[in-house]
């Protein structure tokens, strides 16, 4: 019993455990060794299984040195995977022409995962022990059964197509139609185990035996049959139900010849003949089997309705259904529960695939929300730069005239060009937050500290005055040198007045709107305007970098401060690029760090030119700068109406900035609109 739990976590532990297995009496299991990456041999003389290690798929070359094992009666290629990026390695290699060589292309795939248990490899090699025992009694009895070794492979192929595909519904979709071929079902219908609960974003798991069973959809291939999602108990009251409970395979050869009192028919079910009679259909052979997945939980069950003595036959009257119906046969059941087996190992690792999908949105959500969190004068701006691209992209993907008609996005090339765009401006979390808010000249500390001195500074003139006051008060003497007290008092009073007039004139200039004529002069002779601080020491009414602020020709930052800002684009491409994209998405730093070049080379941070930006970051360019225009929550800056905004581009493009083709797309098809369509829509936008 302990064998049966035994985790199985390196190669090494797995060649051991399968070295003493019973059932491998005969073979030898043995490693071999190519570069550093090893492949488990398990073989006799008419069976080699080549179990590839998950490292592999790491480095796809080498593949293509495995040689062809030779010609023994089977070569079953097992795939090893583990549960992390190697699943996808796999499929991307998978999907990549001429990744694999030929006769590996070829062989019948199994696909087992890593770490594992002892039970669970056991019953995968089992598995191919099995098949290929049809494989030599297929050979042996003759030709009349080659179309049964053909059935065989096609149903050990299933396996790829099935781990092909990641998304659930047409994962879902593509196991039932391939249960159906494989037992010429006419019918089926397929349901999914729900063991949580998602309310408001928070999940809660059902308690044990709490789970919910989730149609998802039915096929028909003589009927059409509407028919929408619903959820029901896992009881002893539908077929289904029961196919769970049993954890195994529910064969009725006639629904329409079972007793209809269930307690005396050998199922104890009730078969409601109402939905048959609703659509003028007969369901009477069904084959229902749980799918399980690689813990042997159920996770999903498959129904299937009516095998047909022709797979090419419709059912539509009476009489075919006499005629053509026939029990599901021992051999189709094996063929479906084999299917059924790799459906659930499809299907368990499409659910991971899609639970690190939804981690990494969020994630992306949670990185978008610390850069807006940072700066609110931006809030906003990453989300709707994405639905702005997307939507250009879509147009581009859509349209074939013209410049871009030859051009097209695929699923991933979408997903790639979404997570540029919400991440394109992510590097301003390394610019210092003073700079990114800055509203005007002057940091607001350093007005209040200019404030400050000049309050010192009138203090002192106040001293001075009064000093003088009291000097003449002890020596009259003085007054004969001209020094009354009205003069005095009149003198203060002048330099107060000038240095009101300067304070007035450093808050204008403190604006980040274009400074005065002569403007640069006064500051310099306010700087040479000095006072005396209370430790004696000759001090500057301004300062050198005060000065050198105030100095700005037009708008709030200093040249220093303004290559801080557009630093933002290179820690993006820092940030971005240490994330493992994987092949589908390696664009992504690229395409971010892109953003704020122009065709003429004017941009930054690399002056690229035409030829050496992308087409995504293109889009993207019109689209931060159309946000940039347009958004109507940036507190410093108002907001220009879209036709505003659309003739500010347009003057980009004349000058040869900016992609003349996108932006006419953007124009003609509105693209604009869908940030200006509503939270809804942007929201669900968010969400595709
Ligand atoms: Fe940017
Ligand atoms: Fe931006």
């Amino acid at each position: 019993m302990a064998a049966e739990t035994h985790p199985l976590e390196s190669i090494a532990q797995v060649i051991a455990f399968t070295a003493q297995d019973e059932a491998l009496k005969g073979f030898t299991v043995a490693l071999s060794a190519l570069d550093e990456s090893g492949f488990i041999h398990i073989k006799n003389e008419s069976l080699h299984i080549l179990a590839l290690p998950p490292e592999i798929w790491t480095r796809p070359n080498l593949l293509k040195k495995v040689s062809n094992p030779g010609p023994s009666t089977g070569t079953v290629v097992l795939m090893l995977t583990n549960k992390t990026s190697a699943m996808n390695n796999l499929n991307d290699v998978l999907a990549t022409p001429g990744a694999i060589p030929q006769w590996m292309a070829e062989a019948p795939v199994q696909t087992a995962t890593l770490p594992t248990t002892g039970a669970v490899w056991r019953s995968t090699i089992n598995n191919i022990l099995q098949l290929h025992k049809f494989f030599l009694k297929s050979d042996k009895i003759g030709d009349d059964l080659r179309s049964d070794s053909e059935n065989i492979k096609s149903v050990m192929s299933i396996s790829r197509e099935l781990n092909g595909e990641r998304d659930i519904p047409k994962l879902l979709n593509l196991i039932l139609l391939k249960a159906r071929e494989v037992c010429r079902a006419d019918a089926g219908s397929i349901y999914t185990i729900e063991s949580s609960v998602e309310t408001n974003g928070i999940t809660a798991h059902h308690k044990p035996g709490d789970e919910i069973l989730h149609f998802r959809f039915t096929q028909n291939h003589s009927v059409k049959q509407n028919l929408s999602e619903f959820k029901l108990p896992i009881n002893r009251n539908s077929i289904v139900g029961n196919a769970v409970l049993n954890r195994d395979t529910i064969n009725i050869p006639d629904l329409y010849a079972l007793d209809s009192d269930p307690e005396k028919n050998p199922f104890k079910i009730r078969h409601d003949r109402s939905w048959d009679e609703r659509i003028a259909y007969q369901s009477r052979s069904m084959l229902t089997l749980p799918m399980f997945d690689i813990s042997h939980q159920v996770i999903g069950v498959i129904q299937l309705i009516n095998c047909k003595k022709n797979a090419a036959k419709r059912l539509l009257t009476p009489a075919d259904f006499a005629s053509e119906v026939c029990p599901f046969d021992a051999k189709s059941v094996s063929y479906v529960e084999i299917v059924a087996q790799q459906a659930g190992i499809a299907l368990e690792n499409a659910r991971m695939t899609e639970e690190i999908q939804k981690l990494f949105d969020g994630l992306v959500d949670a990185s978008v929300t610390a850069i807006e969190q940072r700066d609110p004068t931006t809030s906003g701006h990453s989300h709707r730069v994405s639905a702005l691209t997307v939507e250009l992209a879509r147009v581009v993907d859509q349209t074939d005239t013209g410049k871009y008609g030859k051009v097209s996005f695929n699923e991933d090339e979408m997903r790639e060009i979404r997570y540029a765009s919400l991440l394109h401006d992510f590097g301003k979390l390394g610019v210092r937050e003073a700079v990114l808010v800055k509203a005007n000249k002057l940091y607001p500390e350093d007005l209040a500290l200019i404030q400050e001195r000049f309050n010192l500074v009138r203090a002192s003139y106040e001293i001075d005055y009064l000093k003088t006051q009291l000097n003449i008060m002890q020596r009259p003497d003085m007054m004969a040198l001209g020094m009354n007290p009205e003069q005095l008092q009149a003198e203060r009073d002048q330099r107060n007045r000038m240095l009101d007039e300067f304070m007035t004139f450093i808050q204008r200039a403190n604006q980040p709107t274009v400074l005065e004529q002569g403007g640069f002069d006064r500051l310099k002779d306010i700087a040479n305007i000095h006072f005396h601080d209370i430790n004696n020491e000759e001090r500057s009414l301004l300062q050198d970098h005060e000065v050198k602020a105030l100095s700005v020709s037009r708008g709030s930052l200093t040249a220093e401060e303004f290559a801080e800002i557009q630093s933002h684009v290179v820690h993006t491409y820092e940030f971005l690029r240490k994330i493992p994209w994987g092949k589908k998405l390696a664009n992504v730093p690229q395409i971010a760090a892109k953003h704020h070049e122009k065709l003429d080379g004017s941009g930054y941070p690399t002056s690229a030119v035409a030829e050496q930006i992308p087409v995504q970051s293109r889009m993207m360019t019109i689209s931060d700068i159309y946000d940039a225009l347009s958004a109507a929550d940036r507190p410093y800056k108002k907001s220009l109406p879209p036709e505003k905004s659309l003739e500010i581009l347009e003057m980009e493009v004349k000058a040869g900035k900016i992609d003349a083709d996108l932006f006419q797309l953007f124009v003609e098809s509105k693209a604009y609109m869908v940030v200006h369509q509503g939270a809804n829509k942007t929201g669900q936008k968010k969400a595709s």
